[in-house]
């Protein structure tokens, strides 16, 4: 294992921001984990875990050990008529993990499929997608504790998942690496296909009898459409969460905007922050180097070139013209350092 100084994280930020890391390690195995925590120790620096950098903003050279946590391997566990339990590396490709899942006739997280990033971080923020989150598959999972540097298991209640959220958001923030996953999947498919555009397009793929890598194809479809790939427009997917509103501002807003988009959410309202961007009338707009993207206004992107501070600017100006104009406030979903 060899600790790089100095080390540029460009390619490993879907920003493509041009930042360094003061220190940058591979970690293979918990064993290469345990050594760069003991080191960045003796240095007196945090330690960041690091998937594929597809759901943070790096505001400018990182006084911290970056860990690339690298453990893969894939493999059934177990397999009854209702249930088939997988387990996976943290490193773990998430999209090409979902696809073995379907390939071992493991069923449910094909709506998740094409989701940026490596299986260790979809914990993180609960990943979610066309009707589907994680938490309702996840089985368990194993973290190296940062502090004591012991393994430990963390079940479904553990996690405290949410919308966009978890307790490694939360009070478990910064002290944990996980290292595997493990979810309990279906033996026996069914669709889940509550979200219109998702129905629609299996339907036109499928002549009315779809499969588990039809819905994939179509997820990856629509995806393509309205998601700009990384590789071409720096992005970090939605850069805010939907925000979650009370009746009374809902009604607020639905006064001045019948027409706004708004799902009944655990007793209260989720908002599409896309629509009240769009509507704010900043769907692709362009300042400097960033941008809204033109197919969705949720998704901020870097047009090449930009620093963070003109990707923060523009997110605080979206933020008070929102605000400004419904009430409302956004939250910003990826992490940033
Ligand atoms: P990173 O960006 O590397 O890390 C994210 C956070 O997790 C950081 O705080 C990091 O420290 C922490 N972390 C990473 N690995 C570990 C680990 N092993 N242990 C502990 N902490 C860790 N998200 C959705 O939920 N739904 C979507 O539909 C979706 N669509 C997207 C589309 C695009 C085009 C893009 C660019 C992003 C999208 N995202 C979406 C966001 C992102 O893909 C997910 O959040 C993904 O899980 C991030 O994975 P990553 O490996 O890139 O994480
Ligand atoms: N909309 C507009 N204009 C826009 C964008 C959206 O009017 O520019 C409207 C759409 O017409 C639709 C509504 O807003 O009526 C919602 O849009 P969409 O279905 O595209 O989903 P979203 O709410 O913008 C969420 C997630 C995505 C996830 C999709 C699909 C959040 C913050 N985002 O986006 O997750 O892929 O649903 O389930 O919850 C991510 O977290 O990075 C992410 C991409």
């Amino acid at each position: 294992m060899r600790i790089l100084e100095n080390h540029s994280l460009e390619a490993l930020n879907t920003f493509g921001f041009r930042v360094n890391a003061r220190y940058f390690v591979e970690a293979s195995s918990v064993d290469d984990l345990r050594e760069a925590i003991a080191f960045a120790t003796q240095k007196n620096l945090p330690v960041v875990p690091l998937g594929g950098g597809s759901n943070l903003v790096l505001t400018g050279d990182q006084e911290a050990l970056f860990v690339h946590v690298n453990i893969s391997g894939k493999r059934v566990t177990s397999r009854n008529d209702e249930c088939v339990g997988v387990t996976a590396g943290a490193g773990e490709n998430w999209h090409e993990f979902v696809r073995w899942t379907l390939g071992e006739r493991a069923y449910g997280l094909e709506n998740l499929s094409l989701i940026p990033g490596n299986l260790g971080a979809a914990p993180i923020q609960n990943i979610g997608a066309y009707g589907v989150e994680i938490k309702d598959y996840f089985q368990s999972l194993q973290a190296l504790d940062i502090h004591s540097k012991e393994l430990k298991n963390f079940a479904l209640e553990d996690c405290q998942f949410g919308y966009r959220d978890s307790i490694f958001k939360q009070s478990a923030r910064d002290r944990f690496i996980i290292t595997s996953v493990s979810f309990a999947l279906d033996s026996k498919w069914s669709p889940r296909l509550s979200y219109d555009r998702l129905q629609q397009e299996v339907e036109q793929r499928s002549d009315g009898s779809p499969d588990p890598f039809v819905v994939s194809e179509a997820v990856c479809g629509i995806r393509r459409e309205k998601l700009p790939d990384p590789l071409q427009l720096g992005n970090a997917g939605s850069f805010f969460k939907n925000p979650v509103v009370g009746e009374a501002l809902l009604k607020k807003v639905q006064a001045a905007y019948p027409d706004v988009v708004a799902y009944p959410f655990e007793g209260r309202w989720k908002l599409a922050a896309g629509w009240l961007i769009d509507r704010a009338g900043l769907k692709g707009c362009r300042h400097g180097l960033v941008g809204t993207y033109n197919k969705q206004a949720l998704v901020l992107v870097n047009h090449g070139g930009a620093e963070p501070d003109d990707l923060l600017g523009l997110a605080r100006h979206i933020q008070t013209v929102v605000h400004d104009r419904f009430g409302v406030e956004l939250e910003v979903e990826p992490r940033v350092y």
